[in-house]
């Protein structure tokens, strides 16, 4: 499967692991890496950039393939160190950074002249404009099912890629809800040039993760996020425990951001390293539903590849080569 995605990163397989806070570290990304695939290291998740610089380095240990880093450009309590994670990206030598939350344009010269490509996600058809029009070298363009911030259009999948695709010349990444072959397939068809996943990423060996929380994905099915945070412009599709059922409720009596913010404080770390499911907020998407076990990243990556081409000899076999009208 050769895409301008493969060629652009120089990966094996059009498949992503996007970056997800606290998670995306060495074990999972070299994994990714080492399958034949790219993800990326979460710049927000260290406190301080000599950590983050550590980590990079830990995962070169680890695999000879590409080590992403995500470049986190949300507004955020926490001043981020976004001048110091360019650098860091230019001075490791990082191939690919993935941006997201707002547009990267002040960072993509610097990112350039380092030679260091950029993957922009966003939420929306406009932004992937944007994102062209900025100098990206890519767009993942994420719908509404995914985990994490599904931005405020409320526009699935579905219709997302193909009207970005319609929308951009870049090459568009396919991200929210994708968990399987036939889902990187779909996504070839609609235009895409790789899948970008998270959810589906979390429930494997190599990630970070509590058995609890692990075996929660395994069971959790689609209906189990809710869509939260809106009314304080933060959308986020997150896992519906204890705690985003008090966010749906402060937001339904039309609380203040003030009076949220020891509510949306509350630790995910509580939640993905200690296990404790109803302790904090927990991102992830509606693909938990396609989630039946806990592999390692290698046989994930395998299987999904396999199942690509199980599905195009399927598709060969109902859609004819040429019609006989
Ligand atoms: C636990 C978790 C943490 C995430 N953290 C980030 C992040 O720090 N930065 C970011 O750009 N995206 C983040 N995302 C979004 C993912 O990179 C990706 O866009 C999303 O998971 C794709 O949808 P899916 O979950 O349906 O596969 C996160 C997603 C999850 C599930």
């Amino acid at each position: 499967m050769e895409t301008r995605i493969t060629e652009l990163f120089g990966i094996k397989h059009p498949i992503i692991c996007g970056g997800m806070y606290w998670l995306g570290r060495a074990e999972l990304v070299a994994a990714v890496a080492n399958a034949g695939g790219l993800g990326f290291i979460v710049g927000a998740t260290f406190d301080d950039p000599k950590d983050l610089r550590a980590e990079i380095r830990k995962a070169r240990d680890m695999t000879d393939g590409p080590i992403g880093l995500n470049i986190n450009l949300f507004p955020s309590v926490r001043p981020m160190p976004v001048e110091e994670w360019v650098q860091i990206a230019v001075e490791e030598k990082i191939p690919v950074v993935e941006t997201s939350g707002r547009s990267p344009e002040a960072i993509v010269a610097p990112l350039h002249a380092g030679g260091v490509k950029i993957m922009h996600k966003v939420p929306g058809v406009r932004y992937a404009r944007t994102t062209e029009r900025v100098g990206c070298d890519a767009v993942c363009v994420v719908g509404f099912e995914c985990g994490g911030h599904p931005g405020m259009d409320e526009v699935t999948t579905l219709v997302m890629i193909p009207a970005a695709v319609d929308a951009v010349s870049i090459p568009v990444v396919a991200g929210g809800g994708f968990a399987d072959g036939r889902g990187l397939v779909a996504a070839l068809a609609l235009g895409a040039e790789a899948v970008l996943m998270g959810t589906r990423f979390m429930a494997t060996r190599e990630c970070r993760g509590h058995p609890a929380w692990k075996e929660f994905l395994v069971n959790a099915s689609e209906m189990d996020t809710v869509y939260a945070m809106r009314s304080i412009n933060n959308p986020s599709r997150i896992v519906k425990n204890a705690v985003a059922e008090k966010i749906l409720e402060m937001e339904a009596r039309g609380a203040t951001l003030e009076e949220m913010l020891p509510v949306i404080a509350s630790r995910r770390s509580v939640v993905y390293d200690d296990g404790d499911l109803d302790g904090g907020i927990a991102d992830a998407g509606q693909v938990m539903g396609l989630i039946h076990d806990v592999p390692t990243v290698k046989e994930l990556i395998d299987r999904i590849v396999e199942e690509a081409v199980g599905i195009r000899e399927r598709l060969d076999s109902i859609i004819p080569e040429r019609l006989a009208l």
